[in-house]
């Protein structure tokens, strides 16, 4: 139903699940195109010691991707979560910090080259209360490392699409502000930068408003840039009212998110931050398409009804 809209959907990925649960894996193959690892491509992941490597679990996605003719988002080169404790522990000058995010950066981008489409560049640099968030990479790096970091996934993949990624900046809020002044001058510095990321890790008791993420998709694409939905899911524990009414209404956020992105000339993927609700990096919640059992929630009738 997406494909002829040139809407990618897809879905965060845990290893476990490919391995040895067919019922995950015939969704999969039903229902997504995309897939992205939701932890096996982080920096810990990858590089656990200086300079050792660690790419096992990602070839095993990128394998079944190709395997199944679905495209692989790359899930993030660089984030101040999720580091390796040799990187935290340690202390470095700007120089070896700089060689050590180039060294990494260039390393995964290189070993995944031609199977990724689209790469988290940087994920999450914006701080929630305005301006840089304080990270280990911006405070030994400056500033500038989001261009640097950029240039060198450039250098190893050319052809791989470049996104920066963050969450709560699909509104119009002072943080999406912040994230669309950072990609304003990402693009007139010439840096390569191909989209943005809007997680969208919703709440179901304060849902963002459609026009307002309407209006923030139109001016990135007034600056050429696409939008991938990269990790949708929507939190609604302390909903008020029956099961049913909050499937309802969980049915009608879904709905409305896609058709926003189906409306929007640069909205091309959307992707949900795992599967079922068996498996969510939520706990004791259901933000899913998917519940607990497999079975399509609400939601996932809503969805094929707005495509
Ligand atoms: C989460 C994973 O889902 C968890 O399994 C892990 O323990 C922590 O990270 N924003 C992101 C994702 O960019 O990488 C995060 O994934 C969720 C929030």
């Amino acid at each position: 139903l997406a494909r002829p809209h040139q809407l990618h959907i897809g879905a965060a990925i845990d290893l476990r699940f490919l391995l040895d649960d067919p019922d995950y894996t015939d969704i999969l193959e039903k229902d997504f195109d995309v897939v992205v690892a939701e932890n096996a491509m982080k920096m810990d992941a990858t590089e656990p010691q200086q300079n050792e490597f660690s790419f096992g679990l990602g070839d095993l996605l990128a394998q079944y991707a190709e395997k199944h003719n679905m495209l692989l988002r790359g899930h993030t080169l660089l984030w101040h979560e999720q580091v390796p404790r040799w990187i935290t522990a340690g202390t470095w000058t700007a120089e070896q910090l700089e060689a050590i995010m180039k060294n990494h950066i260039q390393t995964v981008a290189d070993h995944f080259k031609g199977r990724v489409f689209a790469w988290d560049v940087v994920n999450e640099a914006i701080s929630d209360a305005g301006g840089m968030r304080d990270t280990l990479w911006r405070k030994t790096l400056g500033d500038d490392f989001i261009a640097r970091a950029f240039q060198y996934a450039h250098q190893a993949d050319p052809a791989a699409k470049l996104f920066y990624n963050d969450y709560s900046s699909e509104a119009l809020t002072r943080k999406s502000d912040d994230v669309y002044a950072l990609v304003k001058s990402l693009k007139e510095k010439n840096v390569p930068l191909d989209g943005v990321g809007m997680q969208m890790h919703l709440n179901l008791n304060n849902p963002p408003s459609m026009a307002d993420i309407a209006q923030n998709m139109k001016r990135l694409a007034d600056l050429n840039l696409e939008v991938h939905i990269t990790e949708f899911d929507v939190r609604s524990a302390g909903f008020p009212g029956t099961a049913k009414e909050r499937n309802e209404a969980m049915a009608k956020l879904y709905s409305d998110v896609v058709t926003v992105c189906l409306q929007a000339r640069n909205c091309t993927a959307f992707l949900t931050w795992g599967v079922a609700d068996n498996h969510t990096w939520l706990p004791g919640d259901a933000p899913l398409l998917y519940d607990g059992f497999y079975n399509p929630k609400p939601a996932y009738f809503a969805v094929q009804e707005a495509l």
